[in-house]
């Protein structure tokens, strides 16, 4: 999602500030980060482990790299094809029904709750069967983030509807599909018996320490242990038994509160006119005023098991609640699960959630409610390139009764005010991150922050030193003695995002290949490569500093070496996001989210190509976001 409608309401982080008094020490540090890569040694490769035997991959990063473009259509280096697989309104392949796209706009809610939803984003493949390594069938779970109003009706929103809402709703949340290799094309199997959608309608069950707290209970459930819904799902993770994680992110722009809005409310963004979605005109609970506990009851982690579609989902609330980005999932030594997270806006933090007991490989029933059971933390970042991570647990580090605190629930629904206490580092919109198979060091992009220095925000840090951050940068660490559940840790900047051509030397930054900016999706491959997707608001693409930056697109880094080259350009309007591999690393799907997008993030429905036609072409009727199946023309691993 670009940056307005991530912040709809600016920043919601107003509490104080930490101040390095050490200006020297900081100075000095920034010199360090401006030199790249090579700058400080601690992350450096170590023996790391080799690559599954199932890929014949040596992770070497050797295609040739792509111009950058402004044109209307996927390009990808030569050798390669991408292909759109799954756009919004395909039927999902459900045997309840598998109604037909129609270009007008002109699908029912009951038959967009039937179909792919809007703005695909984060996305898994789990081989077919279950435990298998198959490359060549699979489930594809993927998140549809938000939605294009203007162009997901046929009249946009002149008129508004009850069906309208509904259809919104309908167009949220998850797609489970079947797909399957057809010759070296890839289909989708319908129907199939797998095909789901999951929607800001479905029943999903809340599980963790803030279940049944009185600040998730409501009017339509008392208990405070089952809501409606998922939406605004961004950025994704999954388990080691299978799971799907779809991470809640912009939940507060579906909110209004036209009256006071309470601090709890505040640090979070609700506000009294929402990010424009309209929902609470028609379904009542999105009126924050009449319904204080409903926002509650998002920001949270989604657990989705693709092999059951009739399973409930479930929000983990031992994870937090924030603007979730993604679940960077890696095991300690002993095998419990650890789980990195972004809070996705200016100046907020970077989390870790260690689970409490190990995951058991040989029963996959026995890790139902593992993520219900751990430790949460917030992360540190000092000025001399150590790190800390900070115990979100109540009664620890001042999380108490007196500051608001009388429960691990209260610290979870208020994670972001548990984050203030603790003083954790405030980032420049920490959006994925991952995590390095070879060395196991854990990345995360910061797209970007405009703010940072500027009039009564924070200024620079060691870990965001640029002011006027437009351009976005990726920090990386390495947990103290390489495990994962470690509470110190050493940092370094990966890379400075910018443009060596632009006049002001701040933004500049320092990449070694193909320039880019607002890094945002983040993904290493078993091998070791590191694929970077970008998300350049519309309202900047292709003008002021990105005037010659092009479309959004991905990007490979060779982190040896710390080249980085562009492997794909998008639409125009779009956004890349969302990626996924077969396990032998022949096939890549990447999601292409709101193609044709306008600056104001909503299409003139009279008007639905003025940005885009893609992928339909002319005959389409409007641009649609959709997954595309990248291939190598010989059939090799992509990248190599
Ligand atoms: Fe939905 Fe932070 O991007
Ligand atoms: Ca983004
Ligand atoms: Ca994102």
């Amino acid at each position: 999602m670009s940056s307005s409608f991530s912040d709809p309401s600016g920043i919601d982080n107003q509490s104080a500030t930490e101040c390095f008094s050490d200006v020297f020490k900081a100075r000095l540090s920034r010199r360090q980060v401006l030199k790249g890569v090579s700058a400080l040694p601690l992350l450096g490769l170590g023996a790391g482990c080799a690559a599954p035997g199932m890929r014949n991959d040596s992770g070497s990063v050797s295609f040739t790299p792509i111009s950058a473009s402004t044109e209307d259509r996927v390009r990808v280096p030569s050798g390669y094809s991408a292909t759109p697989l799954y756009s919004w309104g395909d039927p999902v392949g459900s045997a309840a029904g598998m109604p037909a796209f129609r270009a007008d706009a002109g699908n029912t809610a009951a038959e967009q709750a039937l179909q792919a939803g809007m703005h695909h984003d984060g996305m898994h493949y789990f081989p077919l069967p279950y435990g298998s390594d198959s490359s060549s069938r699979g489930l594809l779970a993927m998140n549809h983030e938000y939605t294009d109003d203007g162009l997901l009706h046929a009249d946009g929103m002149s008129t508004w509807s009850a069906e309208k809402v509904r259809k919104a709703q309908a167009a949220h949340g998850v797609s489970v599909i079947e797909v399957e290799k057809r010759g070296s094309n890839w289909a989708v199997v319908r129907p199939s018996n797998y095909a789901r959608r999951v929607t800001a309608s479905t029943p999903i069950r809340i599980s963790g320490p803030a279940a049944g707290h009185a600040a998730m209970r409501t009017a339509a459930d008392p208990a405070g242990i089952e809501v409606l819904g998922t939406f605004n799902n961004c950025a994704n993770g999954y388990t080691p038994w299978g799971t799907y994680l779809t991470c809640e992110e912009n939940f507060n722009g579906y909110f209004v509160n036209a009256g006071k809005i309470p601090p709890e409310q505040q640090r979070y963004g609700v506000s009294a006119r929402g990010a424009g979605y309209r929902w609470h005109e028609f379904d009542a609970r999105f009126d924050a005023a009449a319904h204080p506990n409903e926002p509650n009851r998002f920001g949270w982690v989604v657990e989705i098991d693709p092999f059951d579609p009739k399973s409930v989902p479930v929000k983990r609330t031992a994870l937090g609640r924030v603007k979730h980005e993604g679940a960077a999932m890696t095991l300690t030594a002993d095998d419990r699960v650890v789980l990195y997270m972004g809070d996705d806006q200016q100046f907020e933090y970077i989390y870790k959630f260690v689970s409490r007991d190990a995951y058991n490989r040989k029963d996959r029933a026995a890790n139902r409610d593992l993520l219900d059971h751990g430790t949460l933390y917030v992360a540190r970042f000092n000025a001399d390139g150590a790190g800390e991570w900070l115990e979100l647990t109540h009664g620890k580090n001042g999380l108490n009764a007196d500051r608001g605190f009388a429960s691990q629930a209260d610290v979870l629904i208020k994670t972001r005010q548990a984050g203030d206490v603790v003083g954790a580092t405030k980032m420049d919109r920490p959006e994925w991150t991952a995590v390095n198979p070879k060395d196991r060091s854990v990345y995360c992009t910061l797209t970007n922050n405009s703010q940072r220095g500027a009039k009564d925000q924070p200024g620079v840090d060691a870990a965001n030193p640029r002011a006027n951050n437009t351009f976005g940068h990726i920090i990386r660490w390495r947990e103290a003695g390489d495990s994962a559940a470690a509470t110190t840790f050493r940092w370094d900047i990966f890379v400075m995002a910018g443009d060596p051509l632009l006049t002001d030397a701040n933004k500049h930054g320092n990449i070694r290949g193909d320039v880019f900016g607002s890094p945002d999706g983040l993904w290493f491959d078993p091998a070791g490569r590191l694929w970077i997707q970008t998300d350049v608001s519309t309202s900047v693409l292709n003008r002021g500093d990105y005037a010659a930056v092009g479309n959004n697109q991905m990007l490979c880094a060779d982190i040896a070496s710390g080249r980085i080259s562009r492997f794909l350009t998008g639409p125009k309007g779009c956004e890349i996001t969302g990626i996924a591999e077969t396990p032998d690393g022949t096939t890549m799907f990447i999601n292409i989210q709101h193609p044709g997008e306008t600056a104001s993030e909503r299409n003139d429905p009279a008007t639905p190509m003025a940005v885009s036609s893609w992928p339909d072409g002319a005959a389409g009727g409007r641009p649609r976001a959709a997954t595309v199946v990248i291939r190598k023309d010989d059939g090799g691993v992509i990248g190599t």
